[in-house]
């Protein structure tokens, strides 16, 4: 070891062995060597590898989010009990006629309120739910159907989305 280290020329700018490294590739640059080339390209290659981490650990954080966002839901006490039940179309528009219909129209086509076509494919069961008994977008009012009215509430605007 030291025989090495003896034989080694000491650099004026006092970098010593790594100094001479540096300078070297340096001086190369315009004619790199495969060790210059491949010393360049192994940073660009540890940068994309790093962006993919972060980019799965987002990914994997918002997923893991939504999940536990979705079973809060699901454990809702009402919302489960209505996803529990057999819902019946024809009661659901009984319900939709005397309660929604002012606004969503008789076929559900849209007066004050929207047109309720394909409502379904816009919005998931849960969310449906939410739409009638949370009252969070005025003015449509806040309902709160008992659990098998809601559930046939549902299977009509479900059926809507069928024609
Ligand atoms: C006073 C009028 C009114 C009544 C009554 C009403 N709604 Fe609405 N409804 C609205 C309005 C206005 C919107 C749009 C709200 C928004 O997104 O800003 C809406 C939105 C909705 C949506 C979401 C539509 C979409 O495209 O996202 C659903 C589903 C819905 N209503 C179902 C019902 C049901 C079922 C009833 C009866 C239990 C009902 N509504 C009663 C006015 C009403």
């Amino acid at each position: 070891m030291s025989y090495i280290i003896l034989h080694l020329p000491i650099s004026s700018s006092g970098g010593g062995i790594l100094g001479q490294k540096v300078a070297k590739c340096k001086e190369k640059l315009i004619f790199p060597s495969a060790a210059c080339v491949n010393s360049q390209l192994v940073k660009p290659k540890f940068g994309l590898y790093r962006f993919l981490m972060v980019i799965i650990v987002v990914l994997f954080l918002i997923s893991t989010f939504l999940i536990t966002f979705h079973l809060a839901k699901m454990s809702d006490p009402y919302i489960k009990e209505v996803l529990s039940l057999q819902g019946n179309v024809s009661r659901g528009y009984e319900i939709f006629q005397i309660n929604c219909a002012a606004c969503h129209g008789q076929f559900a086509d849209g007066i004050v309120g929207p047109s309720l076509e394909d409502v379904s494919h816009r919005k998931s069961r849960i969310s449906l739910i939410e739409q009638v008994i949370s009252g969070k977008t005025p003015p449509m009012p806040k309902f709160q159907p008992d659990y098998q009215a809601m559930a046939d509430l549902l299977v009509y605007l479900e059926n809507l989305s069928k024609n």
